[in-house]
Parts: C-alpha cells; sequence; structure tokens
C-alpha cells in the first residue's frame, strides 16, 4: 500500500493534513518529528509532509529534523513551520516577519508541477509570523503574497516543495488541488487507499490471525464498536462473542435496537448483558456528579468483565479503537504522549491470545465509511456521540427509574422531531437533560406541579469548544408542544442558549 508520512512538528492542523491526504485515496499516517530517520527510511514512503507548528526554527529548543531526509530521494512537501523548517535545513534564511500575515491572503502563484490547475491568483490561508527571507541555494521562488517575498519555493530536481499556507484547511480556494498535485504530479501515487479495498484486507488479515480461535469484543452501541464487531463477523461468523452490556441509561428503545441490528444482520453470538436493576441500586441516594461517573465506570467494568469471565473459551479481545487515539502527538519532547484514552483496560486475571484492534488505522469519518459498506444501519453510523455513563450525566442529582423514562420520553420526542426536519446529520448533537426541576403550570383547568425539561443542541467541529445551535423557532415550538403533550410528567421545555466555554456540552 502507497503510504505518505505526515511529520508532525506541533501544529494544530496535522490530522486534518492526513485527512485530506486520504480524502484522495492516499493513505497517510502521522508520526512525532522525534522519530528517527532509520525509521523513517525503512517505512518506504512515496513522500514526506513536514506540519506546521507554533515555534521559531531558529530557536534551537524548537523541533528540529535530521537534514538527511532532505537527501533521502522521497518527495518532500513542508507546510507553515514545515516550509520554513525545509528553508532552514536547505540553508536559506528564515526571520521574524516585518508584519505577521493572519487569515485570507492573495497567492501570486508560478508555474510548477505543484500549481497545476490553480491560477496565477488565489487565497490561501495563512497564519506565520516568521517568513523565509531569502530561498535557499537551488530552490525557486513559486509564490509571493503582498508581505510574503517567498511564500512557495521549490527544487525539483530533489522533489522538494514548500508552502507558508494551509493547503489542508478549506480557506484555501485551491488547497485540495495542490495537496492532489504534491500526491500525483510529484509523488506519483496511485491512489490505491480505498474503503473496500480495506474491508477485503483487513478481513483476510482478521482470518489469518484469528485462525479457528474465538474472539470478545465489548460493543457499547457506538460508531466504533459496532463497526469493528460488523468487520469481525465478517471475518470469523461465529467465533466472534459481542458482549453488550445494557446498563439502564441508554435512550429510549436503543438497546433493542442494537440487541435487534446485531442479532438479525450479522453472524455472531450477542450477548446482552441487562443490569439496569443493579445500576440503580448502586446509584440510589448519590447526587455528585463526579460520585456517579465514578460509580458508573466501576460498575460497567465489573458487570463486563464479569461476563467475559463466564466465557471459558476466550482467544483474543478485539476493541474498537481509531486512529487519533493511537497517535503520538510531537508537540516537544516533554509532551510526547500516546494517548490511549479509549482502550479498555483488561484487568490482571483475564488472559487472552492477544489485542485486535481492526479499526487503529482509520479516522472517524472512514470508520463510518466502512460501517454503511458493511450495511450497518445509517441510524447507528452516524450515531452522534453519547457519553460512556448514558442519560445518568442528564439527570442532575438522584437517578430513578421513573426519572430516566421521563427523559428517555422527551429525548425521543426532540430526536424524532430533529430527524424529520433533516437535523439529524447536521448537528454535532442534541439531546434533552432533566434538571431535577418542578414548576408550576396549568393545564386544562388545573393547576400543575412537574418537571422541567431543557433541550440542548450544539454545533461544533472537535467538542472542545461548541456553539448553541440556532434551531428555528418553528421546530422549538413544535418539539416543545410535543414534549408537552406527549410525555407525562413535563409540564415545561426551555432551550439551552450557552456555549462552551463557559457552559460544558453535557450537564454533568
Ligand atoms: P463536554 O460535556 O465535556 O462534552 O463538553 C464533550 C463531548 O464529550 C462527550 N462526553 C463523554 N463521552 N464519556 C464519553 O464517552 C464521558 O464520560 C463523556 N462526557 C462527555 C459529550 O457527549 C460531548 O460529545
Amino acid at each position: 500500500m502507497e503510504k505518505i508520512l505526515v511529520l508532525d512538528f506541533g501544529g494544530q492542523y496535522n490530522q486534518l493534513i492526513a485527512r485530506r491526504v486520504r480524502d484522495n485515496r492516499v493513505y497517510a499516517e502521522i508520526l512525532p518529528y522525534t522519530t528517527p530517520i532509520e525509521v523513517i527510511r525503512n517505512n518506504k514512503y512515496k513522500g514526506i509532509i513536514f506540519t506546521g507548528g507554533p515555534n521559531s526554527v531558529f530557536d534551537m529548543s524548537s523541533p528540529h529534523y535530521s537534514k538527511d531526509i532532505l537527501d533521502m530521494g522521497v518527495p518532500v512537501l513542508g507546510i507553515c513551520y514545515g516550509c520554513q523548517l525545509t528553508a532552514w535545513m536547505a540553508g536559506g534564511e528564515v526571520k521574524t516577519a516585518p508584519v505577521s500575515e493572519y487569515g485570507k491572503i492573495e497567492l501570486t502563484a508560478k508555474k510548477s508541477p505543484l500549481f497545476e490547475n490553480v491560477p496565477e491568483k488565489s487565497v490561501v490561508w495563512m497564519s506565520h509570523t516568521d517568513y523565509i527571507a531569502k530561498a535557499p541555494e537551488g530552490y525557486e521562488v513559486i509564490g509571493t503574497t503582498p508581505d510574503c517575498p517567498c511564500a512557495a519555493m521549490q527544487n525539483v530536481k530533489k522533489g522538494i516543495y514548500a508552502v507558508q499556507f494551509h493547503p489542508e484547511v478549506t480557506h484555501s480556494e485551491y488547497g485540495h488541488q495542490v495537496l492532489y498535485n504534491f500526491l500525483y504530479n510529484i509523488c506519483c501515487c496511485k491512489g490505491d487507499w480505498i474503503m473496500d479495498n480495506f474491508i477485503e484486507n483487513t478481513v483476510a488479515k482478521l482470518r489469518e490471525q484469528i485462525g479457528n480461535k474465538n474472539v470478545i469484543l465489548g460493543l457499547s452501541g457506538g460508531v466504533d464498536s459496532s463497526v469493528a464487531a460488523a468487520l469481525l463477523s465478517r471475518a470469523v461468523g461465529r467465533q466472534l462473542t459481542c458482549v453488550f452490556v445494557d446498563q439502564g441509561l441508554m435512550r429510549k428503545d436503543e438497546g433493542d435496537f442494537v440487541e435487534k441490528t446485531f442479532t438479525s444482520m450479522f453472524d455472531m453470538n450477542f450477548i446482552r448483558v441487562n443490569c439496569g436493576e443493579h445500576f440503580l441500586s448502586a446509584l440510589k441516594g448519590v447526587t455528585d456528579p463526579e460520585e456517579k461517573r465514578r460509580i458508573i465506570g466501576t460498575e460497567f467494568f465489573n458487570v463486563f468483565w464479569d461476563e467475559i469471565r463466564k466465557q471459558s473459551d476466550k482467544g483474543f479481545f478485539a476493541q474498537g479503537t481509531i486512529y487519533p487515539d493511537c497517535i503520538e502527538s510531537g508537540k516537544g519532547d516533554a509532551d510526547v504522549i500516546k494517548t490511549h484514552h479509549n482502550r479498555v483496560k483488561t484487568p490482571d486475571d483475564v488472559e487472552f491470545e492477544g489485542i485486535i484492534e481492526p479499526l487503529a488505522d482509520l479516522f472517524k469519518d472512514e470508520v463510518r465509511r466502512v460501517g454503511e459498506r458493511l450495511g450497518i444501519p445509517r441510524e447507528l453510523v452516524w450515531r452522534q456521540p453519547f457519553p460512556g455513563p448514558g442519560l445518568g450525566v442528564r439527570i442532575i442529582g438522584e437517578i430513578t427509574a421513573e426519572k430516566i423514562e421521563i427523559l428517555q420520553n422527551a429525548d425521543a420526542v426532540l430526536r424524532d422531531e430533529m430527524s424529520k426536519n433533516g437535523y439529524e446529520r447536521n448537528l454535532a448533537q442534541f439531546f434533552c437533560v432533566l434538571p431535577g426541576v418542578k414548576t408550576v403550570g396549568v393545564m386544562g383547568d388545573h393547576r400543575t406541579y412537574e418537571n422541567l425539561v431543557v433541550i440542548r443542541a450544539v454545533t461544533t467541529d472537535d467538542f472542545m469548544t461548541a456553539d448553541w445551535a440556532r434551531i428555528p423557532y418553528d421546530i422549538l415550538a413544535k418539539v416543545s408542544n410535543r414534549i408537552t403533550n406527549e410525555c407525562p410528567m413535563i409540564n415545561r421545555v426551555v432551550y439551552d442558549i450557552t456555549s462552551k466555554p463557559p457552559a460544558t456540552v453535557e450537564y454533568e
């Protein structure tokens, strides 16, 4: 398989660069700038992209790399900091710019294999305070902006190119074309990263690895574990056992939907552990949010592993880990960490043949595409994020069976109305919250004293920050009307108009 290396110097768009490369049907992987050059050499990459980063190349504590990388005969594209670094490594001059460029800037491009089908004048996205004052010997300036005498350069003979702007962001009008040109004109890629190939190859590899052994997978009903389950089912059928713990804190009818999907559409052993009662008694009288989360996490772990201990012939343990969970960040030596936050801890007394992570090379959007091709219902594949503790963090105060039912009913109406109005896929997340507040109302001629329900809906790219969604009043009116009419024990609906920060998306 053709591979492009995205060498990470700590910029904020590094994952985006890899995703854009993959959108062009070429596999890209991200490695930190601390990766030894021998590893890079042995990997036989078709091309290397140096990412942006927040530092100055002339500060010697900044991320640097061995100059030998420019002499390996592998095409290079430097972006932003990576562009300055390329110039610096090749003997050019990099200085603090008299005028920093930030935002949309007009680029004047010269003829170059990198700029094929890019007009002479186009808008690019810039974000830099240093600039290349003098291109290195043997390099030709192929792009300028009003404040940047070298916004792009090339050494065609060596296959080395660099751009000060960010081709990976959509604000760069022809950014997609620039990346395409690098991959196809310069690296001579053929474009073999196709999801159907991925499925075929992964199924073959899984069959080989698993042989006639068994596999156990913890299925949450979320996108990643569902797609991992479908892939494993295709590979080894009934050698796969999925354990689905229903802690009673899922959305309305969701447990049944997950069970029906996987038992009717996929060949596997499916174990559903219904333990709603158990969770309710563990949570009885508990109101502190952190304590609730802790109990739900601990109980989940206990129930899940107790079930697995019952399996006599365990074989392998599979997980739905995806690529962003595995990437090592390149943000300076001190911070080089491996984030494994989605990997499940296995208890010491449970032994497996090994761990299988069939989705560890995929980004979320690729996981969804694989899921669709494997025939998982769209409802599941395009599911919004749902917190591990489920409705437990959407019911403020003590959790009771009655409160769960009230919230599930209101939430089901909201989801139905949003889906009818085409919002299911256009909003990052929407749901109802039960804040545990009762208010006075009037129904018929009677005074009521019932629950208030909050609607929370947000737009966001990364969930680190979020804005409240501007849902049209008419839709909100319909939802409010339906909730108060159709759902017992609710007489008031409010809409949360707080962004994150200062609030968070969830309530606890
Ligand atoms: P917050 O509330 O932190 O949520 O703004 C950001 C995103 O994370 C999800 N979330 C969780 N997901 N386990 C999860 O798997 C959790 O404990 C958890 N808490 C929040 C939340 O739904 C939102 O998408």
